[in-house]
């Protein structure tokens, strides 16, 4: 059985079916994006439809419902529109052909487009903030010290052994709170692995007190403001982080195989060839273990409510995992199943659109002008929703990609992590994880379900289950 979703899905289906039409009328123009930003011809192009509309309006009617939002801006002007977000006038760029267009000129426009508290709190080390060489510089760090085939085969067995904990704990309870417990796992989860640092509870106080600074609206650093309190925290637990990584350094302690990453990112390089600052390894690791954690919990508390009403994906998961064993990234990477599941919870379910570019010079895509200043986002939503790509698209139904991965799927028609220079380089290790967690739950328990009124969703920033959200699991 097929959990069918909601409304917001059916708006999609009939929007995606419009614009597969609009595709096809268009498909003469597209063709001209490919080599960027193009001069003189471009200022003839029209903008693209829809109006970005009224700043409070759109922002109240968006943050209520993201995806009913989109997909009625789709059915009405097609995969490329404007609307406002978050008080900026904004292109939302969907459909093969735009999603390409987007990656085809992002080249001039690395630049991300974060609103101002959010770029603030996200630091001058925050690989969002970053563009030409000080990112790729950035991200290499980032990658060769926690995110590479190297940190992988150290952090599986940590991994394992904290699926293990935490479902023995869901075990002896016979009911947990997925997203709310998972984002406390996913917090101490990655500190352990990407610095070696036990985060205790009060560090995990700041890492969401600086999480909710970040989509503070008023920009005034005051004790009352969300804003203000997030910098507070930002500023003590990078400090707390920064004293600790000094210590290991006097005491040799850092050698231990458990700060390996740390210590691989202590060698990292800037754009001058500099090595970073222990300030700039502190606030990075907390950035990554930011970065991570709710993404992982809203992934993984997705797919538990979306496998609660769907017996026979349960048992199929449940086939793959007995039979198949976990203890390698190549036995992992095994598992089509599972990652067939992760891969349809986050076409159902994406925990967020895409990322955020700003146009510095006119730009086309699809054969339209962005205008100089205006916010461009690619978003996975629009594809993921398309009748054409997705049959019966607001079903869950993992079989999809078991019968054709999502690497098979058209060019710039699947990005779960975002697209381009700012795209996820996380997906990986999230799927490591997500999946040794999957294999582990589905062998211990051969149903759950929620507790009655307990589900409800928060969609903005990341879409994750609220809090209360309560699942009472059937041993097998
Ligand atoms: C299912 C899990 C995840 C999803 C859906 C996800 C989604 C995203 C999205 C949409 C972006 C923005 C891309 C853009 O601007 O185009 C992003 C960026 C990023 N993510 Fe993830 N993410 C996930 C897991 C992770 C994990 C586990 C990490 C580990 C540290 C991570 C680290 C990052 C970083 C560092 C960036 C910024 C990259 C840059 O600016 O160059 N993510 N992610």
């Amino acid at each position: 059985m097929f959990a069918v979703l909601g409304r917001n899905a059916r708006l999609l289906l009939g929007a995606s079916a419009i614009l597969s039409v609009r595709r096809g009328r268009r498909s003469g123009r597209v063709g001209r994006a490919a080599d960027g930003a193009v001069e003189g011809a471009v200022v003839e192009l029209p903008l693209p439809p829809g109006k970005p509309g009224n700043a409070f309006l759109d922002l109240l009617k968006y943050v209520k419902d993201p995806d009913g939002y989109i997909a009625e801006r789709v059915e009405a002007y097609g995969p490329v529109f404007q609307m406002n977000y978050f008080g900026r006038k904004t292109v939302i760029v969907g459909g093969a052909d735009g999603v390409t267009g987007f990656t085809n000129v992002e080249k001039n426009i690395t630049k991300s487009a974060l609103p101002d508290t959010f770029s603030q709190l996200h630091t001058e080390y925050g690989t969002m903030n970053l563009a030409g060489e000080a990112h790729k510089t950035s991200r290499v760090g980032l990658i060769n010290s926690a995110l590479c085939e190297e940190a992988f085969e150290f952090f599986l067995p940590v991994i394992k052994a904290r699926c293990s904990e935490f479902l023995d704990s869901v075990e002896s309870r016979g009911k947990f709170r997925p997203a709310q417990e998972l984002k406390d796992w996913s917090v101490t989860l990655f500190a352990e692995l990407f610095t070696g640092i036990p985060f205790d509870r009060d560090m995990m106080r700041l890492l969401y007190s600086y999480n909710e600074g970040l989509y503070g609206l008023i920009p005034l650093k005051l004790p009352f403001t969300a804003f203000g309190r997030g910098f507070r925290a930002k500023d003590e637990l990078v400090g707390r982080l920064r004293r600790q990584i000094e210590e290991l350094t006097q005491s040799g302690q850092i050698e231990e195989p458990k700060y390996s990453a740390l210590r691989r990112m202590m060698k990292s390089e800037d754009e001058n060839g500099e090595n970073w600052s222990v300030d700039r390894v502190a606030t990075a690791s907390m950035l990554m273990v930011w970065g991570a954690y709710v993404e992982l919990a809203s992934l993984l508390s997705n797919a538990i409510c979306l496998m609660s009403s769907a017996s026979e994906v349960r048992d199929k998961a449940y086939a793959e995992a007995s039979a198949k064993p976990a203890g390698t990234q190549s036995d992992l990477k095994k598992l089509s199943y599972l990652q067939a599941i992760l891969d349809e919870t986050l076409r159902v379910k994406p925990p967020s659109g895409g990322g955020f570019r700003l146009a510095e010079e006119d730009i086309e895509i699809a054969g339209y002008r962005i205008p100089k200043g205006f916010v461009v986002s690619a978003d996975p939503r629009i594809t993921n929703m398309d009748p054409a790509l997705h049959a019966m698209p607001e079903s869950f139904n993992p079989d999809r990609f078991a019968e054709r991965p999502a690497q098979s799927l058209p060019k710039g028609t699947w990005f779960p992590g975002g697209i381009g220079l700012h795209g996820c380089p996380g997906i990986p290790l999230a799927m490591i994880i997500s999946k040794a967690f999957l294999a582990d739950f589905v062998q211990r328990f051969s149903s759950w379900r929620p507790a009655r009124g307990s589900e409800g969703w928060v969609n903005i920033p990341i879409r994750i289950l609220g809090d209360k959200y309560e699942v009472e699991v059937e041993k097998r």
